[in-house]
């Protein structure tokens, strides 16, 4: 998608003051217009702000934020397994992406995506692992789009409005190939040297 508008994601370590406003705006902005967080009612700015900065003092978790045009308009997290879960640490999980809705529709979601994965790949990981609500119909479509396979619907997945709503799980293998060794995520897969 070619876009007039300049479309920037980062990795954020540390936020400003400016910056955290931004990105509490666009958070509430998007559970106003429902999803992309848990959340079902706006945060404000102090509950947000806390919420961000305790974020980038978690060791497993990571930021990233989107700019469109040099504003923070929305942001994604990577989770990744804790220490003690070594049977899981090729895998990472996608989580509480979102954009406000009035940065939607240039490509900045795609672009997040991308980098959430990559950052996954260069940390090793192998899996992204994600789930969405059934009513968020652009996130389905935005994940299928990129390759995101459904592989199971949890009947009583969230509690929206006084109704339970369902939820799809979604997985996507990530660079499969790594110094010349193809690695089979298969159940009961290794790494194959005929590659
Ligand atoms: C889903 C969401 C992140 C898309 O953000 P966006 O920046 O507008 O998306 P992009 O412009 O990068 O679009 C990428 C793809 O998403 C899908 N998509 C985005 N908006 C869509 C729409 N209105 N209708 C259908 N598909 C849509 C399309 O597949 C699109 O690819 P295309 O342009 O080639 O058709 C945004 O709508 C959002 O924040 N929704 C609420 C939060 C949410 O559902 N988060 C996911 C839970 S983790």
């Amino acid at each position: 998608m070619i876009s007039a508008h300049d479309l920037d994601v980062e990795r954020a370590t540390s936020l400003t003051d400016h910056e955290l406003a931004e990105l509490c705006e666009a958070t509430d902005a998007a559970i106003i217009e429902a999803g992309g967080f848990g959340w079902l009612q706006p945060q404000g700015r102090e509950a947000l702000t806390r919420h961000f900065k305790g974020l980038l003092l978690v060791p497993e978790r990571e930021l990233f934020v989107a700019r469109l045009d040099g504003t923070i308009v929305g942001s994604a997290q990577l989770n990744r397994p804790p220490r003690n879960n070594e049977a899981q640490a090729f895998s990472a999980w996608l989580t509480h992406a979102y954009i406000a809705p009035y940065a939607r529709g240039h490509g900045l979601a795609r672009l997040l995506v991308a980098r959430v994965e990559e950052r996954a790949a260069a940390l090793g990981h192998r899996v992204i692992n994600l789930d969405v609500r059934s009513t968020q119909l652009n996130a389905m479509a935005l994940f299928e789009g990129l390759g995101y396979i459904r592989w199971g619907t949890h009947p009583a997945y969230a509690r929206v409005d006084g109704q339970t709503v369902e939820g799809h799980y979604y997985y996507k293998i990530i660079d499969k190939v790594r110094g010349g060794r193809r690695l089979d995520m298969t159940a009961g897969g290794g790494a194959d040297e005929s590659n």
